[in-house]
C-alpha cells in the first residue's frame, strides 16, 4: 500500500472524529493541520484533507489550495464537516466556493457533524446568537437549508457524526492505490 496521510482542522472535534476513523480504515498517518508542514506532506502520495465548515468555508483548506504547486502530482481528497443536512445543492455550493484554483477536480465528500452552542468559544457563541436573531426575522421561505437547520437545532446539542458515512471516501482512496 502506498503512503497516505489524513490532515484535519477541527474546532470542536467532529472533523477530528471523522479524520481518525478515516485514518484508521486506511491505516494512514494522521495530523492536525497545525502540526504538519507542507514539506512533511510531500512525503506522501495520497493526502486526505478534512475541515469543519464555518460560514460556508472549509476551515484550513488553504493548506491544500495555497500549496497546489508544492503538492502537484499527489492524489488529493477533501472532506468537509458541517451541521446542515447533506443537501446536494448545498454540497455543490461548498465545493464551488472552496475548491477553486486548480482544485475543481478534487474528489469531495461532505459528512454531517454536530452543533452545541454551550460548548462553543465565546466569539462563535456570539456569532451564532447574532445569526439566529437575524434568521428569526427572515421569511421562512427565504431560508437556505443550512439556515433552516440552524434555526431547528438552535439551543439544543446535536451530534450527527457516524463512522458509517466514511465508506465512499475510504473506497475511493483505496481504489487504484
Ligand atoms: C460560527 C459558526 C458557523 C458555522 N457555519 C456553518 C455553515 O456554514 N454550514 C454548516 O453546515 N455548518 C456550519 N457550522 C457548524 C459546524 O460546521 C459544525 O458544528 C461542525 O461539526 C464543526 O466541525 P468541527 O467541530 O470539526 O470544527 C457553523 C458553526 C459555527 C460555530
Amino acid at each position: 500500500m502506498k503512503k497516505t496521510v489524513v490532515v484535519y482542522t477541527s474546532k470542536y472535534g467532529s472533523t477530528e472524529k471523522y479524520a481518525k476513523w478515516i485514518a484508521e480504515a486506511l491505516q494512514a498517518d494522521l495530523f492536525a493541520s497545525s502540526g504538519v508542514s507542507v514539506e512533511q506532506l510531500q512525503n506522501y502520495e495520497t493526502i486526505v484533507y478534512g475541515g469543519g465548515i464555518y460560514a460556508g468555508g472549509i476551515k484550513g483548506v488553504s493548506l491544500i489550495r495555497k500549496n497546489d504547486a508544492a503538492l502537484a502530482g499527489k492524489r488529493i481528497f477533501v472532506f468537509a464537516v458541517g451541521a446542515s443536512q447533506p443537501d446536494e445543492e448545498a454540497i455543490h455550493e461548498i465545493r464551488k466556493r472552496n475548491l477553486q484554483g486548480g482544485l475543481e477536480q478534487v474528489p469531495f465528500y461532505y459528512f454531517r457533524g454536530g452543533f452545541d452552542v454551550e460548548r462553543m468559544k465565546l466569539p462563535d457563541r456570539l456569532m451564532v446568537r447574532m445569526l439566529l436573531r437575524m434568521l428569526r426575522k427572515k421569511d421562512a421561505s427565504a431560508l437556505s437549508g443550512w439556515e433552516r437547520d440552524m434555526l431547528d437545532n438552535a439551543g439544543q446539542a446535536v451530534d450527527f457524526t457516524s463512522p458509517e458515512l466514511i465508506g465512499p471516501l475510504v473506497q475511493a482512496v483505496e481504489h487504484d492505490n
